[in-house]
C-alpha cells in the first residue's frame, strides 16, 4: 500500500445554474466525493472544491427569456445545487459561486498575469459560437443539421459572431502542450480522451477569443471597459479561487496544483488545452490529472428536457435512499465510460449487493452475537485455519485491492473486489453454520462469530467512502470509535483486543439497507 500522505486537492466541474441539477451533475459530485472521502480515509489532508458557473451567454439568455435578472436566476438555481450536495452527503470544503467578488478578483489576477506575459492582444473575432457549449468552433469542426443549420461537434447550434475581442495566444503553446501530454502521460485520462486531445492539438491551435463585448454579464476585463471575460476563463479560475488565490499563502500554497480535475467528457478540451495554456502563461504549476468521466444515460438514451427524461437526483435519493444511489452509480458504471441508469437496475443492485449480501451479513453476524453470546465481544478464542483463511481474503480486499483500484478511479473494479470478500463471508457463515454449533460446540461458535465481527468491521471501513451513512451506522453499532474508521485503522493489530477489554457489548442490531421495491409503473417505459 502506498504511504503517500501528501495533501490532496480534487475538484468537480462547476455547473451552469441555468436550471436545476440533474442526475449527471449528481454522478460527478458523487464520484468526486467518494475519491475525496477515500483519500481522507487514507490519511491525507484533502480539499474538495465545487460550485456554480454563473457567467456567460447561456445564463444571461436563460434569465432574459424568463424576464428576470441573471443574478436572481443564479441565486435560485445555485441553491438547488447546494441542497442536492447536502442531500447526497457530498463532503466538499468550498462551494464557489463565480459571481462572488473574491472570484472576480482571482480571475482578474490570472488575467493580469497572462497579460504581463505578453499573451493577450486586442483584435476582432469573426467566427462561430455555441451558446449551449459556451464554445468557439472552427468552421472545419461543424456539421450540418436539419434544415441546413450548423451544429457543433456536441450537436448544439452555433451562431456567427462578430465583435471586438481580446485574444489569448494559444497558438504559441502548441509545442509545450504536446510536450506536456508526452511527459505526463497521466495528465489526461482515460486514454481514449487523451488520444482525442492529441489529435486536436497536433492539428494546430488558433488563438482564442477570451473576452466579449456584446453583453456585460461576466468578470470585467481589467483596464478594458466594455469587455467581460469569456466565461471559460473565469470558470476555470474557480480551481484557483477555491483555494484563496491570488493569496498564495494558506490553502493555495498547500494544495495547488490539483491532483484531479473531475469533469465530463464533453469539456475535456477546455481543461486539457486552454487551462494548461492559461496556467503556463500565468506562470502557475499545472494540475496533475484531468479525468473525463462518461455520460450517464437514461435507459441508454441521452437525457434532455425535450425528451422529458431528465432524472431528478433528489427524487431518486428520496425514493431509493442516498447510499444505495451512491453505491449503484459507482458499482454499475465502469468509471470513464458512459453508463446507463434505470430504476430497475438500482433496485436490483441495491437489493442484491447491499440488502442481501453486505447488509444481511452484518445483520446476521451481529444478531447472533447479541442473541447467542449476550452481545459479548472477546478476543480470547482459538482460531481455526478456516477463520484465518477468511480474514486473509477480507484483509486483502480491504487493505490492498479496493484501495489500489480506487487510487486509479476504477471504482467499479474496487467495489467488485470488496463484494467478492462479502460473498466469501456469507459462504463462510453458511458452511460454518454457527447456529448449529450453539449446542454442539459453543467455543467454536464463538470463534466463528468473532471472526465475522472483525471481517464486517473491515468491510464497513473499506466501503465507507461509498456508503458513508450506512457504514457509520454499522460501525456505531460495533463500538468502533469515529476516529478509528479509516484505512490506517485496518493496519492496527490490537484494536479487537482493546475493544473486547473495554467491555463493549453488541446490542440488537438495526437493519442497514431495507429491501427496495420497484415503484409502480417503473418497469414500463
Ligand atoms: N460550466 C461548465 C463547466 C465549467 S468547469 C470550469 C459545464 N457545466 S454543466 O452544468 O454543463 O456540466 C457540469 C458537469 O456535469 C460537467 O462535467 C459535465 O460533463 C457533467 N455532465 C453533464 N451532463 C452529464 C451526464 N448526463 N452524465 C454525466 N455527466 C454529465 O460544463
Amino acid at each position: 500500500m502506498s504511504e503517500n500522505k501528501a495533501p490532496f486537492y480534487i475538484t468537480t466541474a462547476i455547473s451552469y445554474p441555468n436550471g436545476r441539477p440533474h442526475i449527471g451533475h449528481a454522478y460527478e459530485a458523487i464520484a468526486t466525493d467518494v475519491m475525496a472521502r477515500f483519500q481522507r480515509s487514507r490519511g491525507r489532508d484533502v480539499r474538495m472544491v465545487t460550485g456554480t458557473d454563473e457567467h456567460g451567454l447561456k445564463m444571461f439568455q436563460t434569465a432574459r427569456d424568463q424576464g428576470r435578472a441573471t443574478i436572481d436566476l443564479a441565486d435560485e438555481m445555485s441553491e438547488y445545487f447546494r441542497e442536492m450536495y447536502a442531500k447526497l452527503n457530498i463532503s466538499y470544503d468550498n462551494f464557489m459561486r463565480t459571481s462572488d467578488a473574491a472570484h472576480h478578483a482571482a480571475s482578474q489576477a490570472i488575467w493580469r498575469a497572462m497579460e504581463a506575459n505578453g499573451d493577450l492582444y486586442l483584435d476582432r473575432y469573426e467566427g462561430w459560437y455555441s451558446v449551449r457549449d459556451e464554445a468557439f468552433y472552427d468552421e472545419s469542426e461543424l456539421a450540418e443539421g436539419e434544415g441546413g443549420i450548423r451544429l457543433s461537434p456536441q450537436g448544439t447550434p452555433v451562431e456567427w459572431t462578430v465583435e471586438e475581442s481580446w485574444f489569448f495566444r494559444l497558438s504559441v503553446y502548441q509545442d509545450r502542450l504536446l510536450a506536456l501530454y508526452r511527459d505526463q502521460p497521466d495528465f489526461i485520462r482515460p486514454e481514449s480522451r487523451r488520444n482525442e486531445v492529441l489529435r486536436f492539438v497536433e492539428g494546430g491551435l488558433k488563438d482564442l477569443s477570451v473576452s466579449r463585448t456584446s453583453f456585460d454579464w461576466g468578470v470585467p476585463v481589467p483596464g478594458s471597459p466594455g469587455h467581460v471575460m469569456y466565461v471559460w476563463v473565469d470558470a476555470l479560475t474557480t480551481y484557483l479561487s477555491g483555494l484563496g488565490y491570488p493569496d498564495t499563502d494558506g490553502d493555495f500554497g498547500k494544495f495547488w496544483p490539483a491532483n484531479i480535475h473531475m469533469i465530463g467528457k464533453d469539456i475535456v478540451r477546455f481543461h486539457t488545452v486552454y487551462w494548461p495554456a492559461f496556467l503556463m502563461s500565468a506562470g502557475l504549476p499545472l494540475p496533475k490529472q484531468v479525468f473525463g468521466h462518461g455520460f450517464l444515460l437514461n435507459r441508454g438514451e441521452k437525457m434532455s428536457k425535450s425528451l422529458g427524461n431528465v432524472v431528478d437526483p433528489m427524487a431518486l435519493a428520496e425514493q431509493f435512499g442516498v447510499d444505495p444511489l451512491r453505491y449503484y452509480l459507482l458499482r454499475e458504471v465502469s468509471f470513464g465510460q458512459d453508463g446507463t441508469y434505470s430504476a430497475e437496475a438500482i433496485v436490483r443492485t441495491a437489493n442484491a449487493d447491499l440488502a442481501n449480501s453486505f447488509g444481511n451479513l452484518a445483520q446476521r453476524s451481529l444478531s447472533m452475537i447479541f442473541k447467542n453470546l449476550d452481545g459479548v465481544v472477546s478476543s480470547d478464542y482459538a482460531s481455526h485455519e478456516d477463520d484465518r483463511a477468511l480474514m486473509a481474503i477480507v484483509d486483502d480486499a480491504c487493505r490492498t485491492l479496493l484501495p489500489r483500484e480506487f487510487e486509479q478511479l476504477a471504482f467499479s473494479v474496487g467495489i467488485e473486489e470488496w463484494l467478492r470478500a462479502v460473498f466469501a463471508c456469507n459462504h463462510y457463515v453458511d458452511t460454518q453454520a454457527p447456529w448449529a454449533l450453539r449446542k454442539s460446540d459453543p467455543e467454536r461458535m464463538r470463534a466463528v462469530l468473532m471472526t465475522l465481527f472483525q471481517a464486517v468491521r473491515a468491510l464497513a471501513i473499506a466501503i465507507r467512502p461509498v456508503v458513508p451513512a450506512a457504514a457509520d451506522k454499522l460501525l456505531d453499532q460495533m463500538g468502533v470509535a469515529p476516529d478509528a474508521r479509516d484505512f490506517d485503522a485496518l493496519e492496527e493489530a490490537d484494536w479487537f483486543a482493546a475493544l473486547a477489554a473495554s467491555g463493549f457489548t453488541v446490542g440488537q442490531p438495526v437493519p442497514l439497507f431495507p429491501r427496495l421495491e420497484l415503484p409502480e409503473g417503473a418497469g414500463e417505459a
